[in-house]
């Protein structure tokens, strides 16, 4: 099968969770499965093990992939997911997030992302959700859109108030490279271009990212086994500050805590990866275990 995704800080990966044979799995943020299919290589325990996306496109990926092999696939965002296998008494040996955006989301044009590729506002992890990026850009008013920008784009408040007046005054807004080209001029010199944190913030309001990853962190340890292992894969500051934090509170109290951070500093890619695959750049892997 093509390699639709390629997965970051994979060695990295195995080589902190240390997967054995016989021990069940549980990832989060399945996508095209690249860190799921070198751990359930050497786990080979399908039947105790779970895939969760949100993504109709990954599903149906992971279904073929895994077809006849007895694991479940589930469609739901990892919140949900969570819930669910904590209420019917589910516990892993190992749990997996690689949080963003997997590469066909972002580089096929019809799901929205992407600036530079011309394609419809949509933004939608979950294609079946309401809101899009469509109902952000054109109808939210300008103080909703400035905090989106401030608080998820990491924009300074004049500047963020800035851009959400142009946006508002530019309606109706209808591709993103549109949206991309207006926001050329609120370019401040340096190599980013002006509308990648527009895109970012407008992306994490449309999928609530922030809001499920603080959720989801506070359930994970009921969802692993003593001894198991969790690692969680961050690409920028916002989602890295969520994990750092909740490392830390539920580590705080030594041997009475409910997990020990297994990466005094966070792990990032070698010069190697990132020569061969550039999304690794912003990539920090944290790992704890369960007490
Ligand atoms: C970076 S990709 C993961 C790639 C995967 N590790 C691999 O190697 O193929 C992130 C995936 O997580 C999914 N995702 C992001 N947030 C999610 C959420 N809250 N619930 C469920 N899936 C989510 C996205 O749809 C995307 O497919």
């Amino acid at each position: 099968m093509e390699e639709l995704h390629k997965p970051v800080l994979l060695s990295e990966v195995l080589e902190v969770l240390q997967p054995r044979p016989g021990e069940s799995y549980m990832d989060l943020t399945a996508g095209y499965a690249g860190h799921a299919s070198e751990i359930l290589d050497v786990t080979q325990n399908y039947k105790d093990s779970v895939l969760v996306d949100r993504d109709i496109n990954a599903i149906r990926v992971l279904e073929e992939k895994f077809s006849g092999m007895g694991i479940r696939i589930v469609k739901a965002d990892f919140y949900n997911a969570v819930l669910q296998e904590i209420e019917c008494g589910n516990a892993f040996d190992m749990i997996l997030m690689d949080f963003g955006v997997s590469s066909p989301q972002l580089d096929r044009a019809e799901r929205g992302f992407s600036f530079a590729k011309d394609g419809p506002l949509d933004m939608r992890m979950d294609q079946s959700q309401e809101l899009s990026a469509e109902v952000v850009v054109n109808h939210y008013n300008e103080r909703h859109l400035a905090e989106i920008l401030e608080k998820y784009g990491e924009e300074k408040p004049g500047f963020a108030r800035l851009i959400a007046r142009e946006i508002v005054h530019g309606r109706p807004w209808r591709s993103t490279a549109q949206l991309g080209e207006a926001l050329k001029r609120y370019g401040r010199g340096g190599k980013i271009h002006p509308a990648t944190r527009t895109f970012q913030a407008i992306r994490i309001a449309v999928n609530d990212e922030l809001g499920l990853i603080e959720k989801t962190l506070k359930l994970l340890p009921k969802a692993l086994k003593p001894g198991g292992r969790v690692a969680a894969i961050t690409f920028h500051s916002l989602e890295d500050r969520l994990v750092k934090d909740w490392l830390k509170e539920a580590s705080a109290y030594g041997e009475e805590s409910e997990l020990r951070v297994l990466t005094k500093k966070p792990v990032t890619a070698e010069n190697e990866e990132l020569f061969i695959n550039p999304r690794a750049r912003s990539a920090k892997l944290r790992v704890a275990v369960k007490l």
